[in-house]
């Protein structure tokens, strides 16, 4: 018998946003439609300004905004600031913690260390870290002239872009590319490879072993 994704429990998630939301509005569409085991519990913003906060609004999803600028410059006030965004998901009781088009460095706590997750739009670590977000990602592949760019998804620890990878989806990138045109191609990756890695939580088939890494194997179905 084959599982679907509905028969799975959801996971308790909260997701952190900075700009558009496309990400945010991927996983409720899906949760919508069935295709994905999530009960998303909170959504923060790290700034007011950012019009994915509508796409939780009209899902009824509760908001919070977290400045970064509340906070003194600094570790110091990069700690706090990580502290008053995971505050509210500790709060919610979440599972897990989704960054979505997130663009702040927020420090993990010890009681959230391999349950917080990100997408960059890029094979890390190549074109990933402090500045690369958004079309700068794209220019810097097409300056490189590389022929393959994509998406991964990868658990966070306290720098930019960075922790074990989970998954990655390569695309190809054409000589008449364009940062938009790439950036196009890598988000409909970024749409599957997400939802993919969330599928697989939920399932219970992402474990981290020594900061790697590895699937479990689905259980056999009992006949
Ligand atoms: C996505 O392309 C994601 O990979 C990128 O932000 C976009 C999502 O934002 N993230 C990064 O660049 C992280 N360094 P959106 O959902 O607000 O459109």
């Amino acid at each position: 018998m084959t599982r679907r994704s509905t028969d799975l429990v959801p996971l308790r998630l909260a997701v952190l946003i900075s700009g558009s939301g496309r990400t945010l509005k991927n996983f409720i569409d899906l949760a919508a439609e069935g295709k994905l085991p999530i009960d998303i519990r909170l959504v923060i913003s790290s700034t007011a300004k950012a019009s994915g906060l509508k796409f939780a609004a009209e899902a009824g999803i509760p908001t919070q905004v977290v400045r970064r600028q509340n906070f003194p410059a600094g570790p110091a006030g990069d700690q706090a600031f990580g502290e008053a965004i995971f505050a509210p998901c500790r709060a919610a009781g979440v599972d897990y913690v989704a960054m979505a088009g997130f663009m702040k460095l927020a420090p993990v706590p010890p009681d959230f260390a391999g349950r917080v997750l990100n997408i960059h739009p890029a094979l890390i670590p190549a074109f990933s870290g402090h500045g690369m977000y958004g079309h700068y990602v794209h220019e810097a592949a097409i300056a490189a002239g590389v022929r393959v760019s994509g998406c991964t998804v990868h658990f966070v620890d306290n720098q930019y872009d960075h922790g074990p990878i989970i998954w990655q989806q390569p695309v190809p990138v054409f000589d008449d590319d364009t940062t938009d045109t790439l950036a196009k191609r890598v988000f409909e990756v970024e749409k599957e490879a997400y939802p993919h890695v969330l599928n697989m939580l939920a399932a219970g088939r992402i474990k981290l072993d020594a900061g790697r890494v590895i699937f479990v194997k689905p259980a056999r179905a009992k006949h």
